[in-house]
């Protein structure tokens, strides 16, 4: 039985009820975008509502904490863990939690005694030594040299307010060393595996702290760490969580682990992390903002080191390594079934994504870094603008060369980008042709639809090269080595015909060119838009940087007719047409 089911089930005899992991993005907590620890969707149940599970609970509960992206790729950081939990809300106190935690640790993962260590709440201000647990541990035969007694690791509290309290913090010898008798809380050998929170407080926003209607208790203990100690592996990677993937990266890559832990980790890590939050009930897509921009950090900077470890980045990989996390996940977390095809496809669209200007933007880098200076603030913007590096690529790519970048450099163009954005969303900086009569309005709109529909017979190879339009007509170039069939002809015509029939709704919003790029928007020549863009959505039909102006439905279009078909320039045709 692997861990997850041990603990629940021994809950469960000593009278807990399962509840069911909350969802990654929390649902009424928006003072963090993601959940960060087993306790934070039962806040509202520490401080006192009844749960509707009754006083006992215990779960396995995801969690993601992605504030120290740095750490990962190390042995036992990972931005999404899964961390197990048993408390009580206003039940058994700290007497029972202990032995259970004791039993759980000894009998049933049968550690042995002389490898753990424990650490109580040695008191500070008002707060007193926590007396009935050091005595507890104690008579349950843990050495007094094993116990510890401190202040600073020993307070819990999910951020700066809220449910809090002492804690006593359980340690595992991983070592083949000689266990020393005295417990050093300095020892890295000594690793933390579990958590009892003794929940009697609540912090407010003023600093002072008020005692809880009950007396709560609160634990944790990590699936990652605690699976590797268990299995006897020092690198969390080596074990039954990680070494199938593993497997498969280095299989994929044809690289042995040793020698490339970094980027595997990396890979198997963020690609974890993502696909939970792609799976997620909450819907979160790769974007700029939130819980959206995270999610495309971690897709882009895992395909960044598939890069590093030569993966051909236009094969399936990143599929592969996703089917098999989702393999191993799915039955303990249905959305991973229910949502798979979300999971695999918006994967592939973020690489595809990104994979359009990586090369481009690493040309860049290497330009920038050249003259062997640090990269400044204006730079490090313009990679993340143009090229969608989001902050920690370049500052990584930047320390593999030995050099800075200025982060606060790149917040202040980040914030003036946004002043910027503001102020276009009110109307103040609009471009655009406002002067546009209605005929030609319809001829801007129709001319989005024969460039979309010219990619669909034609091949998405097809791009605009120009466009002209009067009061009569419509010009449009577009590349193309062919001279177009009668039978292309009538396709594209046909085709734009029955999107005017449907009636498609014409969908303009505003965003940041970056965003543009990265939702996939088709335009003629990046560089020429400003910073702030309009992008027109047409249905599922299209989607296009534009200064407009457009109708608001296609239905208002009228007959879309094909004039003439001829050749422009070399390797590009023109068409034009007219509406009737
Ligand atoms: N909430 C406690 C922790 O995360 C158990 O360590």
């Amino acid at each position: 039985m692997n861990l997850k089911d041990l603990y629940i089930n021994f809950f469960i005899e000593k009278g807990h009820k399962q509840i069911p992991s909350a969802p990654v993005v929390p649902e009424n907590d928006p003072s963090v975008l993601f959940n960060t620890a087993g306790m934070q969707p039962l806040i509202p149940y520490l401080m006192g509502q009844p749960h509707p599970y009754g006083t006992r609970l215990c779960d396995y509960q995801k969690c993601i904490r992605t504030n120290d992206l740095d750490n990962i790729g190390d042995t036992y950081h990972h931005t999404f863990f899964e961390m197990l939990g048993n408390w009580s809300l206003g039940d058994y106190f700290k007497d029972e939690a202990i032995e259970w935690s004791f039993e759980f640790l000894t009998k049933v993962l049968n550690i042995p005694v002389e490898r753990l260590a424990v650490t109580v709440y040695a008191g500070k201000d008002n707060i007193p030594f926590d007396q009935t647990s050091y005595d507890k541990w104690l008579s349950l035969g843990i050495k007094p040299e094993r116990i510890a007694k401190t202040v600073d690791d020993n307070f819990w509290i999910a951020g700066d307010t809220g449910p809090c309290g002492p804690d006593s913090e359980m340690f595992y010898w991983r070592s083949n060393d000689p266990i020393p008798e005295k417990f050093d809380t300095e020892d890295e050998r000594w690793v933390e595996i579990w958590n009892d929170v003794f929940m009697q407080f609540e912090k407010k926003a003023d600093g002072s702290v008020i005692e809880l209607p009950n007396k709560n208790v609160d634990t944790g203990m990590g699936v990652e760490r605690t699976t590797a100690i268990l299995e006897g592996v020092t690198d969390n990677y080596a074990s039954s969580i990680w070494k199938d993937v593993i497997a498969l990266i280095s299989d994929i890559s044809g690289k042995p682990y040793e020698g490339n832990e970094k980027s595997m980790r990396i890979i198997a890590d963020h690609l974890r992390t993502a696909v939970f939050i792609l799976a997620d009930p909450a819907g979160i897509k790769p974007s700029n903002t939130d819980q959206g921009y995270i999610l495309r950090r971690l897709i882009r900077r895992a395909i960044r080191h598939a890069k590093a470890l030569d993966i051909d980045i236009n094969s399936d990989w990143e599929e592969q390594i996703a089917k098999l996390l989702l393999s191993k996940y799915d039955v303990y977390y249905s959305e991973l079934k229910d949502n798979r095809d979300v999971v695999l496809t918006e994967l592939k669209n973020e690489k595809v994504k990104f994979n359009r200007t990586l090369e481009k933007g690493l040309r860049q880098f290497e330009k920038e870094v050249q003259r062997g200076e640090d990269i400044d603030g204006e730079t490090a913007f313009h990679l993340f603008d143009t090229f969608g590096f989001p902050l920690e690529l370049t500052v990584e790519l930047a320390k593999e060369k030995g050099l800075n970048v200025d982060t606060k450099g790149y917040e202040e163009k980040f914030k003036e980008h946004q002043e910027k954005s503001r102020t276009a969303s009110q109307g103040k900086f609009k471009g655009g042709l406002a002067g546009d009569s209605e005929t030609e309005t319809k001829y801007h709109t129709a001319t989005h639809l024969l460039n979309a529909a010219l990619k669909r017979v034609v091949g998405p190879e097809v791009h605009q090269k120009g466009s002209n339009i009067t009061d009569e007509r419509m010009r449009f170039d577009f590349s193309c080595d062919h001279k177009l069939s009668d039978e292309e002809k009538e396709k594209v015509e046909t085709l734009v015909n029955n999107w005017i029939k449907e009636g498609l709704e014409v969908r303009c919003d505003e965003m940041s060119k970056s965003e543009a790029i990265a939702s996939g928007a088709e335009c003629m020549f990046i560089e020429k838009y400003p910073d702030v863009v309009t992008v027109y959505t047409i249905g599922d039909v299209s989607k296009e940087l534009c200064g407009g102006p457009h109708v608001k439905n296609t239905s208002e279009l009228g007959e879309f007719k094909i004039l003439k078909e001829e050749s422009s320039s070399s390797g590009v045709r023109r068409i034009k047409a007219v509406l009737k």
